[in-house]
């Protein structure tokens, strides 16, 4: 089984081909960085009308690459949501014409659970598997039991984590796109040189909140005269070191009580999945391994091209929707918004953050210390 996937949700505009058999026979990304850095972030109109400028070229492309026509093809999957709805539009609308034309059927993929399933592609890991999602527009954690299936742990009450990397790094002048750029500097900072918050650590339910730590960043880097420093500033990469690992301590934390309460669940200690374009970082990376081996479990996060948006991990949620008969008519509306528990109408529920019996307050006694 092939499938063309197609993603357009932000500012990527990617195509590929994946089979059953878990080979991605071609995975291209068009990314719109330099159309949007003027600017300092994403604008929609000018992403919409890029995604349409290229989609189609990409496409004829990847199919080019993987030696096949839309005649041995068996399915086009279209990111359908969440996302900027004019660039959602144009992928969807590229792969509904294509379907029809074909006579193919139509997979419309929750971007989400492209992300939350592309370690099934790159490791053929197996159901259930916590699940930390973290990216520019989101950050939660989930339970995966199944194709469609996800219960919801917990979230971010304010931004996301993606989001507290790329105002960091604009505000430090680190340079566009700010996830990575916080990376480089930070890599030759001292985490240790400013003190920031950790919120939400030792929390009972493993939710996050970014927005106190973002502040607190602003406040120190105009304290210390460090406001669109750039990389070149040794301060300005110690700040940025210490953001990281005032990150790093807070996923390792929300981590940490996650993990317990899928144990307690699912009777089995992970294995931990880490997924959306903030996965890609290496240090958050490492730090999360750690974590999963001192709880006796594995960290399992796809390659870093794999973490950011592509369209490998869309066309990959088609073939598992596909061979479970899943698909969907030509007439499926794009969704700007579309939580990943509610999966095409379904809610699979919450796992409550409390363990009955429990002392409150006592959910992470190491946490509460630190
Ligand atoms: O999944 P993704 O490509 O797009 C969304 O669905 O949002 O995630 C993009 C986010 C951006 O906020 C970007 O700054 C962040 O992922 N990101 C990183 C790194 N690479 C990308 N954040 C931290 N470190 C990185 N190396
Ligand atoms: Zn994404």
């Amino acid at each position: 089984m092939k499938v063309l996937g197609i993603e357009t949700s932000c500012d990527e505009t990617a195509a590929a081909v994946v089979d059953a058999e878990r080979r991605i026979h071609a995975n291209l990304v068009l990314s719109q960085l330099a159309e949007h850095a003027p600017f300092g972030g994403v604008v929609p109109e000018i992403a919409a009308r890029s995604h349409l400028d290229h989609l189609d070229s990409l496409i004829a492309r990847a199919l080019d690459e993987a030696g096949l026509g839309f005649a041995e093809l068996d399915g086009v999957a279209a990111t359908a949501g969440p996302g900027l709805i004019g660039g959602v539009f144009v992928g969807v609308m590229t792969g509904k014409a294509i379907a029809a034309a074909r006579g193919l059927p139509f997979v419309a993929v929750n971007h989400l659970e492209g992300h939350a399933l592309s370690v099934r592609l790159t490791d053929g890991l197996a159901f259930p598997y916590l699940l930390l999602l973290v990216s520019g527009g989101h950050c939660q954690l989930a339970a995966v039991e199944a194709v469609g299936r996800y219960r919801r742990l917990g979230g971010t009450i304010d931004d996301a984590v993606g989001e507290a990397f790329d105002k960091t790094a604009k505000l430090l002048g680190l340079g566009y796109p700010g996830g990575p750029a916080l990376e480089r500097a930070a890599a030759e900072g001292d985490p240790g040189r400013f003190a920031l918050p950790r919120p939400m650590l030792g929390r009972t339910a493993p939710d996050f909140s970014f927005s106190g730590l973002k502040t607190a960043v602003r406040q120190q880097a105009a304290d210390a005269g460090l406001l669109d420093a750039g990389p070149g500033n040794p301060a300005a990469r110690d700040l940025a070191a210490s953001f990281q690992a005032a990150v790093g301590d807070v996923l390792e934390d929300r981590c940490r009580r996650a993990l317990a309460l899928f144990s307690r669940r699912y009777r089995a200690a992970g294995p931990l999945v880490v997924a959306g374009g903030v996965a890609a970082n290496r240090y958050l990376r490492a730090r999360l391994d750690a974590l999963a081996r001192q709880i006796g479990t594995v960290l399992v996060a796809p390659p870093p091209a794999l973490c950011t948006d592509n369209a490998a991990m869309i066309a990959w949620a088609g073939v598992e929707r596909l061979r479970l008969g899943l698909s969907d008519p030509l007439d499926f509306a794009a969704r700007p918004r579309w939580p990943l528990e509610e999966m095409h109408g379904e809610m699979h529920g919450e796992i409550p953050g409390e363990i009955p019996g429990e002392i409150p307050g006592a959910a992470n006694p190491a946490a509460a210390k630190a």
